[in-house]
């Protein structure tokens, strides 16, 4: 076996450590920790998260993630926001009213509370140092790495035999260089993203063993780790994954009667009392649960309330909940949708920065690899 053959097997190793359970326990106390030191000290820290831009974001991904970017974002945490474009040709056949969603994606971003002033909003495409990053990436990782990647994996099944791309293959790759443009040391995820960040850290370490390094006592990158947050997850109103192609979501773009329509026609069960038992009773509690978040209740707390309410009493609740809660990022994203210039120059802006920040990176890169000409 050649030195290469163990480094690889080593990483596939951890790579599938880093979903056993001892690992995620390690991981959510590790994010733990993490939150300490931000407490601390957030200048420690550089945040880099981002979404395709495929469609609208919805209560799902508000209560998984975007309401926690806003709140490391307002603990002082320089943040990277990605609208990862590129992406989203990994899993599809052409990039569809692509422009039009980004622009979407940003009016989300603005309304929930991304702030220009002190986070980067910014775009794949338009940062060309970013994606030079790929291609020394490329030689660090071997095919049957990405092969077992879970994340690679699970996109495959998902896409009804359509023939793996070579950017589907490499996508972790991609997504490596999305996080080290901007040194990110911080990458806040859901647990199925672990196995990415592990890929990451892979890949920064062997940059650094093949490569060297710019600065005699600094590597070009840093390890990026993973911030775990304990957000429940929210399911759509069919009680499966939230998402677009189910027709399942409440929109952060819809309106009040929109929701209500949405929450109407959420399935239920035939039990009258209302309870909340994830287990048993999986739509009715993710209910009670989008309930809960709305109002910053428990969700024992509502179920209790709606009691002999039954399933009206509880879509009732949810509607009132739902739409009150998100009447302010409504009004904000209604007015920003209106401004589509505004949206493109807080993205120029955005992307200005990025190439900065990439430009500088690249230069590392080289001066590491000897190829600063
Ligand atoms: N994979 C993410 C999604 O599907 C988007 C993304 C691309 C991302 N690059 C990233 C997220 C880097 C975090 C870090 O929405």
């Amino acid at each position: 076996m050649s030195d290469h053959d163990i480094e690889a097997s080593d990483a596939e190793e951890r790579m599938a450590a880093s979903t056993s359970d001892a690992s995620l326990r390690r991981s959510l106390e590790r994010s733990a920790e993490i939150e300490r030191a931000i407490a601390t000290d957030p200048s420690k820290f550089r945040i880099m998260t981002g979404d395709r831009p495929t469609g609208n974001l919805h209560v799902g991904h508000y209560f998984g993630s975007l309401a926690n970017r806003v709140r490391l974002q307002n603990a002082g945490v320089e943040t990277f926001v990605l609208i990862a474009d590129y992406q989203v040709i990994t899993d599809r056949d052409g990039t569809g009213p692509i422009k039009e969603r980004a622009l979407s994606l940003m009016a989300d971003y603005l309304a929930i509370g991304i702030d220009p002033s002190r986070s980067t909003i910014y775009a794949h495409s338009a940062v060309p140092a970013l994606n030079q990053l790929m291609l020394p990436f490329l030689s660090l990782v071997t095919d049957s790495e990405l092969r077992r990647n879970p994340t690679v994996k699970a996109e495959l099944d998902d896409s009804n035999g359509r023939p793996m791309s070579g950017l589907l293959l490499t996508y972790p790759v991609h997504q490596a260089a999305d996080i080290l443009f901007c040194k990110a040391n911080l990458v806040p995820v859901g647990k199925d993203q672990l196995p990415h960040l592990e890929q990451t850290r892979v890949i920064a370490r062997r940059f650094d063993e093949r490569y060297g390094r710019a600065v005699p006592d600094r590597p070009v990158f840093p390890q990026a780790e993973a911030l775990l947050s304990e957000a429940a997850s929210v399911l759509g109103m069919d009680g499966t994954k939230m998402s677009k192609s189910k027709g399942n979501t409440i929109d952060l773009s819809m309106d009040a009667t929109e929701t209500a329509q949405r929450i109407k026609r959420a399935v239920t069960d035939a039990d009258r009392f209302i309870t909340f038992d994830p287990t048993n009773r999986p739509e009715v509690s993710n209910l009670v649960m989008i309930g809960a978040l709305c109002t910053g209740r428990t969700p024992e707390s509502v179920a209790d309330e709606i009691g002999n309410g039954g399933g009206g009493g509880l879509k009732k609740f949810v509607t009132e909940a739902v739409n009150e809660f998100f009447a302010p990022i409504r009004a904000r994203r209604i007015e920003l949708a209106a401004d589509p210039g505004y949206l493109l120059s807080v993205l120029r802006a955005g992307n200005a920065h990025a190439n900065e920040v990439a430009d500088a990176t690249l230069a590392d890169v080289r001066a590491a690899m000897n190829m600063a000409y």
